[in-house]
């Protein structure tokens, strides 16, 4: 019997669009609009990073909501207006439009498929209901379990703990090139979504493959048409 793979997706970013909230909040945001998700993402990110260093653990969505009021405060919007509204998009935000139909492909060939994010349960189930992706998943991870961030090791192990999938065989997909670079070092078999055509990362751990979108890698893989 060939033994089982799994299909391992990172959530924000990759399935999910995280620019979307921003987007959605665009009048209240006014001209600054995506330089706020940029900051808004790239201070969620470190704080993620900074808190793992540091060891003072908070889940994901605190820190969402701290790197949100950093954001709103360096671009001087008013948190009144924006904070509740911007907060509530992200508990839904939209995922890629490739998402639904390619999962469902997945799913019907009998594919073992997860995600694998530092969102907390709570935000990942929201956005997965959200956007009806509830019965597709044949597990939700979250780094809640072990209580730090990626790109530690502890993180990529609740796969095999979880999951009964070793490393190798595990494929995993990510559109952030810091996460590509930890779970390949990890030992996964690692896709890079490299949706904002960006350049790899100096760090040790290299993807297996480096692809455009989900769709580009359904079809470099040589699967049957995909219908969007
Ligand atoms: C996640 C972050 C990295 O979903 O986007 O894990």
């Amino acid at each position: 019997m060939k033994e089982q793979q799994a299909y391992v997706f990172d959530a924000y970013g990759t399935l999910l669009d995280i620019h979307s909230a921003s987007r959605q909040n665009s009048k209240l945001l006014g001209e600054n609009a995506s330089r706020v998700s940029d900051l808004w993402r790239r201070k969620q990110l470190e704080y993620t990073w900074l808190r793992s260093l540091m060891g003072i653990h908070v889940d994901f969505w605190e820190i969402t909501k701290d790197a949100l009021s950093y954001s709103l405060e360096y671009f001087e919007i008013d948190h009144e207006n924006s904070f509740d509204e911007l907060c509530a998009s992200y508990l839904e935000v939209s995922c890629y439009t490739e998402v639904p139909p390619l999962l469902k492909s997945m799913k019907n060939q009998g594919q073992k498929i997860a995600i694998l994010s530092n969102g907390s349960p709570n935000m990942i189930h929201s956005a997965v209901k959200a956007n009806n992706l509830e019965d597709l998943f044949d597990a939700i991870l979250s780094v809640e379990d072990v209580g730090i961030f990626k790109p530690d090791r502890k993180v990529y192990s609740l796969v095999e703990r979880k999951l009964g999938i070793v490393p190798e065989k595990t494929n995993f997909f990510s559109s952030n090139a810091w996460d590509v670079a930890g779970a390949s070092v990890f030992g996964f078999s690692v896709v890079w979504v490299n949706r904002f055509n960006q350049p790899a990362e100096r760090l040790p751990g290299r993807p297996r493959l480096t692809v455009k979108n989900l769709v580009d890698w359904w079809e470099k893989e040589g699967r049957s048409r995909l219908f969007i």
